[in-house]
């Protein structure tokens, strides 16, 4: 049977080489919004947080990792409790609940929805007589919904399971001011779970309920945001700008335009936050994500988070969502350490700059990765059928296993002992090699090109005369002979070679 290339050969590969399960529980039917991830999405999702782990202690941020659940005070605290919340209709008669800018742009797909507030969302469902498309009944009120999932510690305690991991981070500033020596800006992030009670989640894996985030927070001074060194190093990088005026416009095209372009036409107002672009442009490269499908769209004031000055998603081309966000780079100013310290009765301001005497809160910058939406645009933006075979290209480095190594055949002892040989010898190496000796050859390297497996190695009866296997690459197909000994150190400089 011919394998067509389509979104459904596409979601059927992700369930059948054990990327993403769900909605989970399968066995009992699934709860929206919640997926599980096989041993190839995981070895995908570790590979993806051991390149950006490297990358920022590199560029000098530190980790840290906080509980998932906080009490009330925290969220009463950032905001979250009186306005983290979702526009909402309710069908009077079947009970049938929407996400109100949602349900209206797929109603009314010529208009701009982003950025409307509550009542111009009413006013457009009253002029368009919009109603109920599973009872057609009018639909009318907006209501708000708060999106934190609550639970109880212990007999009373009210708690909340983090809708961010950002706040949590917050909590540790005095702890962090300390440990990191006063140095700013001071750079931290944390990677966790955090948990959004998202209304109806349609999106399948980009709207979990529970996922995965990783979110970079620069604490800064208000003078270094705007004299910021590592900015003049950055200051030519293009990047590809939609600000919130184009799109006001109905223009959805960006403007790749250089960083100190976009600071100078007020595009963007402080060379540090533009710096934050930068960060997000390099750290989405190294996963090997081509420029065409990479674009900024700004937030409009009425669209931006409650605590953000200022707010751009890193989109990425995805072909079933559309334009999907994988990061967020927010302007949080000192919103956050200013309500934490009033709520929490503590002093955040330091010293940041030279003078001892000027003592400020620090403003944050944040780069919030959703790991989960950059596990599924890698998959889909690298999936590919080419006669009649699928092969998913990521990058070597990414790919679950770098190495697969078959014998020819699995009943020659002395075949199969070498290729157990050489697996051995690849782990022994650091790399990721995995064995394989069920189903013809043709049919292992299927399975290896659906995985994304770089290199195939294959021991035959000729191995055993001339001590060479085949070495097969996955995009070109390409085959070549080399020493068995010396097959760890070539991959090794394959991998080096691919580094982006
Ligand atoms: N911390 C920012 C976000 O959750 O989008």
């Amino acid at each position: 049977m011919k394998i067509e290339d389509s979104i459904e050969t596409f979601n059927s590969l992700l369930k059948r080489q054990g990327f993403i399960w769900g909605p989970s529980p399968e066995i009992y039917g699934g709860l929206a919004g919640f997926y599980s991830y096989g041993p190839a999405g995981m070895a995908l999702k570790n590979n993806v947080l051991s390149i950006f782990r490297k990358e920022l202690r590199a560029l000098g941020f530190g980790e840290v990792e906080c509980p998932n659940v906080m009490p009330e005070i925290v969220w009463a605290a950032s905001g979250h409790l009186e306005r983290f919340i979702d526009p909402v209709l309710n069908c009077v008669k079947c009970n049938s609940v929407y996400r109100a800018d949602k349900f209206l742009k797929k109603e009314l797909p010529e208009k701009m929805i982003d950025g409307l507030s509550f009542e111009q969302m009413e006013t457009l469902i009253k002029e368009n007589n919009l109603a109920c498309p599973n009872c057609d009944t009018p639909l009318r009120k907006i209501e708000e919904y708060n999106l934190m999932l609550s639970t109880k510690v212990g007999t009373d305690t009210i708690a909340y399971l983090r809708p961010e991991t950002a706040t949590t981070t917050y909590l540790l500033f005095n702890r962090l001011d300390q440990v990191m020596r006063r140095q700013y800006p001071l750079k931290v992030f944390q990677f966790g779970k955090a948990y959004r009670n998202e209304i109806s989640p349609r999106q399948g894996v980009l709207r979990m309920r529970s996922f995965d985030q990783f979110e970079l927070q620069i604490f800064i001074s208000k003078k270094q945001e705007y004299d910021f060194a590592e900015f003049d190093d950055v200051k030519h990088t293009k990047l590809p700008l939609l600000d919130w005026k184009l799109q006001a416009n109905n223009i959805d095209v960006p403007n790749s335009i250089s960083l100190e372009e976009a600071i100078n036409t007020k595009i963007l107002k402080k060379p540090a936050f533009a710096y934050c672009l930068y960060i997000a442009h390099y750290l989405t490269k190294k996963l090997g994500y081509s420029d065409n499908v990479i674009r900024y769209r700004q937030h409009s004031p009425n669209e931006r988070a409650h605590y953000a000055d200022d707010a751009w998603d890193l989109e990425i081309k995805t072909e079933q969502f559309g334009w999907t966000e994988i990061c967020g780079i927010h302007d949080r100013t000192d919103y956050d350490l200013k309500r934490h310290g009033e709520y929490a009765h503590q002093d955040f301001k330091v010293a940041m700059d030279l003078n001892p005497k000027e003592k400020e809160i620090p403003q944050i910058l944040e780069v919030a990765y959703g790991i989960d939406r950059i596990l599924y645009t890698l998959l889909e933006t690298n999936f590919s059928v080419e006669d009649d075979r699928i092969n998913l290209q990521l990058t070597d480095f990414l790919a679950p296993n770098t190495v697969a190594v078959f014998p020819l055949v699995k009943n020659k002892e002395n075949i199969r002992k070498l290729a157990l040989q050489l697996h051995q010898a690849l782990q022994d190496n650091l790399i990721y090699s995995f064995y394989d000796e069920s189903g013809s050859i043709g049919k292992r390297y299927r399975r290896q090109d659906e995985l994304g497996t770089p290199y195939c190695v294959t021991i035959d009866y000729d191995s055993l005369k001339d001590e060479c296997a085949t070495i097969r690459e996955r995009d070109s197909m390409e085959q070549i002979r080399v020493k068995i000994s010396e097959i760890p150190d070539y991959i090794k400089t394959k991998l080096e070679e691919s580094k982006i």
